[in-house]
C-alpha cells in the first residue's frame, strides 16, 4: 500500500506535473491561437494568411509578467521587442501576445503601423477598456458616430482658441483638483483592468467619476441659464452639436468627449514638450535634426488613417509656438542629467524633468 502510494506521488511529479504545467505555459496559444489558426488554413484557398509568430503567454496573465519585467525591472523597453525579433526573426514586425488582459498583435516596424492604420476597415481599433475613456467617447465609438463627433471635433481642436477650450475653467482650486485627477487617471491608463481598491485601474475609475462630476456641474450650470453660455468651448460645441435628424448629443456622450480629450490632449502635449526640454539640454545636436524635414512614411506619431489623431495641428501649434520661445529667448540646463527613466504609464525621466531656465 505504501509503495503503491509513494509510486502515485512519483508518477504524479515525474508525469503530470510538467504536463499541467507545460500545458498552462501555452495556455493562451491553445486557447486563443490554435482555433485560429485552424480556421485560417480551412478557409485561405492559396495558404496565403497566418497568424504571426509570437507567444501568448500562461492563463489571464499573458505575457504581462513579461512586459512589466522589461519596462518597470529593467527600464529597458525596447528589449521587450528585441527579445521577439531575436526569437521570432524580423519578418513583417508583427508579433501575437497577450498583454492588459487581451489578446493582442504587436506592431513595431513602420511599414506595418502604416498598414494598420490605413486599413481600419480591416483592424478596428479596441482598447483593452473603454472605461476610463468613456464608451461614448470618440476613441471608442465607431463607424457613423465616430464620424460624427470627428468631423465636429476635428475643426473645434484644431481652430478653437487655445486658451480654456475644454470647459472654460479658470486656473484656480477647481483645476488644480482636475489635474491631480487626471494624474491619477491617466496613471490607470496602461495598467491591468483589474478594478479593485488599490490598484491603479481602479483609482483611475474613481478619479474619472470626480472629474466627470466637476464637467457635469459645469455643464448643468449651462443648461440652467439657457442654452448658450457665450463661451466658445468644446462643452459648448458638443451642447449644441446635432446630426443630419437634429438629434443632439447625450450628457454622456458629451462628458466622456470632454474626458478623453482632456486625456489625448493634454499628456500627449506635455510629455513632447518635455521631451524636447530634455533632448535639446542634452544634445544640442538634436536641434540641428528636428530643423531636418522628417523621412516620409516613417513620421507616425500622431497615427494615421481614419483615426489620426484629431489634434494634430494644434500639438504641432503649441509646441513649435513653445519651442521658438525656448530657443530664442532662454538657456536651460538639466538639474538631474542623470536620472534614470521611468516607461509606465508614460516614458519620462524619473524626477519628472526638473530644469533651471534662465531668460538670455
Ligand atoms: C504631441 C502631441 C500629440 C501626439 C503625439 C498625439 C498622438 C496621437 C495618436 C498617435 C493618435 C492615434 C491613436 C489611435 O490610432 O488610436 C491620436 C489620436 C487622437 N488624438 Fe492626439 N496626439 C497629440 C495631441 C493631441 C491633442 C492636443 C489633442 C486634442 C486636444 C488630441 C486629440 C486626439 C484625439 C481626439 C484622438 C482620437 C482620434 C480618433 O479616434 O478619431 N491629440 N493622437
Amino acid at each position: 500500500m505504501e509503495m503503491t502510494r509513494s509510486n502515485l506521488w512519483v508518477a504524479l511529479v515525474v508525469g503530470i506535473l510538467p504536463l499541467v504545467g507545460w500545458l498552462l505555459w501555452w495556455w493562451n496559444d491553445f486557447w486563443y491561437a490554435l482555433p485560429m489558426m485552424i480556421n485560417l488554413r480551412r478557409h485561405s484557398s492559396g495558404g496565403g494568411a497566418k497568424l504571426p509568430p509570437g507567444y501568448m503567454g500562461i492563463p489571464f496573465f499573458g505575457e504581462m509578467l513579461t512586459f512589466l519585467w522589461y519596462f518597470k525591472l529593467l527600464r529597458r523597453p525596447d528589449d521587450f521587442i528585441n527579445s521577439k525579433r531575436q526569437r521570432y526573426g524580423d519578418g513583417e514586425g508583427l508579433y501575437r501576445t497577450h498583454l492588459f488582459g487581451s489578446p493582442a498583435i504587436i506592431a513595431c516596424t513602420p511599414s506595418s503601423n502604416k498598414f494598420i492604420l490605413q486599413t481600419d476597415c480591416s483592424f478596428p481599433i479596441e482598447w483593452p477598456s473603454v472605461e476610463i475613456m468613456g464608451a461614448t467617447s470618440l476613441v471608442a465609438v465607431h463607424g457613423a458616430s465616430h464620424t460624427r463627433i470627428r468631423s465636429f471635433e476635428a475643426q473645434k481642436v484644431t481652430f478653437a482658441n487655445i486658451g480654456m477650450f475644454f470647459a472654460s475653467i479658470e486656473p484656480g482650486p477647481v483645476l488644480d483638483t482636475l489635474d491631480v485627477l487626471f494624474i491619477n487617471l491617466l496613471a490607470g491608463f496602461r495598467a491591468y483592468p483589474l478594478n479593485f481598491p488599490g490598484t491603479a485601474f481602479h483609482r483611475a475609475l474613481k478619479s474619472r467619476k470626480m472629474a466627470v462630476a466637476i464637467f457635469r456641474e459645469e455643464m448643468e450650470k449651462r443648461k440652467k441659464f439657457g442654452v448658450s453660455s457665450g463661451k466658445n468651448d468644446l462643452m459648448e460645441g458638443l451642447m449644441q452639436m446635432k446630426d443630419e435628424e437634429g438629434k443632439q448629443l447625450s450628457e454622456t456622450e458629451i462628458l466622456d468627449n470632454i474626458v478623453s480629450l482632456v486625456v489625448a490632449g493634454y499628456t500627449s502635449t506635455s510629455l513632447a514638450i518635455m521631451w524636447a526640454f530634455y533632448y535639446l539640454a542634452k544634445y544640442p545636436d538634436v536641434l540641428q535634426k528636428l530643423r531636418e524635414p522628417a523621412k516620409a512614411g516613417t513620421y507616425l506619431v500622431f497615427g494615421g488613417g481614419s483615426r489620426i489623431c484629431a489634434g494634430n495641428m494644434l500639438a504641432r501649434l503649441q509646441i513649435s509656438i513653445l519651442l521658438h520661445h525656448l530657443v530664442v529667448g532662454y538657456r536651460w540646463e538639466l538639474v538631474n542629467p542623470k536620472a534614470g527613466m521611468v516607461y509606465l504609464s508614460h516614458p519620462k525621466p524619473a524626477d519628472d524633468l526638473v530644469v533651471h531656465i534662465t531668460k538670455i
